[in-house]
């Protein structure tokens, strides 16, 4: 029989072993926070939990069947030091999580990344989040550490992440331009009961192994990257090694009157804004150099976009009930244009102190920049006179309409990661206040890099280390 959310919490609390049926309406919310309570504390009283949910989101009640068992065992934590495998055995292995283990998973990664959501919207979110733009199709791909041995859904999760297949580009020092793919390593996380017993070291060991041959098709994988928020160490021994640099520039939020110069990007804009970027990519790519054997970057293409907005979207209804029409802004004419995509992240509800919510700039284009191509040698190549007068009064434009749509949006930073030469020296002109930020301890954009035949390689020139990329 169906029970309501709160009789299930009840029942969950003082049953020693059973499993009921929950049934709730859509967007019931407080039989979704209930849920919640439930699943958090059956995650952290490590007590056996599978859920199953049924129904069609076009009836109007969905049933969930939580199980449960009295004390940890099976799919609950270890409760005995005993139990923990050895991080080296041989029974360890990787795997794919089923829908009941992504949801322990989600539940679990909460406290860590559940931003400005509760743990239901959490949950809905983790989701929504696989069905997206560079998730959907497997383009996403979740990972566990578990016992080869143990069925799925009675193994304990030693530890988890996801990858995202992106497609890159790689270019020699001719210029050849190849297309490959790059597997993007996000949400490593190991549940607080199994820490710092290695399962996390093995589990990026198991990776490194598996990704060079991971879904290939026609493409060659070159690498693999991640974005470490651990500091540079952790990976770095583990063959992920930091790209030399990571900075940014920060400014602040500012009330403004809407673009004087240019007009804001929507997301109908932006398939064609992505293409005629690859287009200019590359052609930088395809620069010959004496000074830089290999390149590589990962394609700013509208899939890379979407999954943030995607992300923003849900955030933004949740705490706002609309999402932000503007998706970047863009000043001049075509050919000589500049251009910012961005999207609203927040990190924390709007209440919360302090607050660090951000507006990111995913990508910005200077469709008239020569250091575009990132080489050394060309860093100097900043042209002078009207022309630059005007571009910078364009960047100013469209670095003001970002600070513009922060201030109405609640963020409370603009962050530009990656600025080109001329870039940075445009924004010195404009006279914008800005700080900028070599990040030591997190976004550490790192990268594995296998050669012709799946050996190790020396690190390329990453070209756009943006924050598009960063997932
Ligand atoms: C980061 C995390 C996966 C590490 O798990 P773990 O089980 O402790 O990792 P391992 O056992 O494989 O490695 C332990 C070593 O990692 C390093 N380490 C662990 N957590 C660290 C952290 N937050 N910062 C820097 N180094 C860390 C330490 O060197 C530690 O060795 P020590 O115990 O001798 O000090 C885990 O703490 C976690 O899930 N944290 C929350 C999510 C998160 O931050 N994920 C990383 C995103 S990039």
């Amino acid at each position: 029989m169906a029970i309501s959310p709160s009789k299930a919490e009840a029942a969950f609390d003082t049953s020693p072993q059973d499993s009921i049926l929950c049934s709730m309406r859509p967007r019931e919310c407080a039989g979704l926070h209930l849920l919640a309570a439930c699943l958090s504390r059956a995650v952290r009283q490590s007590r056996l939990l599978k859920i199953v949910a049924s129904g069609h989101s076009e009836l109007p009640e969905r049933v969930f069947a939580l199980h449960w068992s009295a004390s940890p065992n099976s799919m609950g934590n270890f409760s005995e030091k005993a139990d923990f495998p050895d991080s080296n055995s041989l029974d360890l292995a990787l795997r794919h999580p089923t829908p009941d283990e992504c949801v322990i998973i989600w539940t679990n990664t909460f406290e860590s990344w559940g931003d400005s959501l509760p743990l239901p919207e959490y949950l809905n979110e983790s989701l929504f989040l696989t069905t997206v733009p560079l998730a959907k199709d497997e383009g996403m791909s979740n990972w566990i550490l578990v016992d080869k041995n143990l069925p799925p859904n009675q193994r304990p999760i030693l530890c988890s992440c996801e990858t995202f297949r992106k497609h890159s580009l790689t270019s020699n020092a001719v210029g050849n331009v190849d297309d490959n793919i790059v597997h993007g390593i996000a949400s490593v996380f190991c549940a607080p009961g199994y820490r710092r017993r290695g399962y996390p070291v093995r589990m990026m060991k198991e990776l490194a192994k598996t990704l060079p041959t991971w879904q290939l098709d026609a493409s060659r994988c070159v690498g693999s990257i991640l974005y470490s928020d651990i500091g540079k160490e952790y990976y770095g021994n583990l063959g992920w090694h930091p790209n030399p640099t990571n900075s940014h520039l920060t400014f602040e939020p500012r009330i403004a009157p809407k673009l004087s110069l240019g007009q804001e990007i929507v997301e109908g804009d932006l398939a064609e804004l992505c293409k005629r970027d690859e287009i200019m990519v590359r052609k930088a790519m395809a620069t010959p150099t004496n000074d830089v054997k290999m390149r590589v970057t990962i394609v700013p293409d509208l899939d890379h976009m979407l999954w943030h907005i995607r992300k923003e979207d849900f955030a933004s209804r949740y705490l706002f009930g609309k999402v932000p029409p503007a998706k970047g802004a863009i000043a001049g004419s075509p050919g000589n244009q500049v251009w910012a995509i961005w999207t609203h992240r927040y990190y924390g509800p709007l209440d919360a102190e302090p607050r660090n919510n951000v507006l990111y700039i995913l990508r910005l284009v200077v469709e008239a920049d020569e250091t575009a191509t990132r080489l050394p040698l060309d860093a100097e190549k900043k042209f002078k006179g009207a022309r630059y007068d005007e571009q910078v009064a364009y960047l100013k434009a469209v670095l003001q309409a970002a600070q513009a749509e922060a201030a109405e949006w609640k963020l409370d930073h603009v962050k530009l990661w990656d600025p080109t030469p001329l870039v940075q020296d445009m924004i010195m002109q404009s006279g914008i206040d800005h700080v900028v930020v070599e990040r030591e301890e997190d976004s550490i954009a790192s990268g594995m890099w296998y050669g012709e035949n799946g050996q190790g390689s020396v690190a390329p020139l990453w070209v756009n280390n943006e924050h598009y990329a960063w997932l």
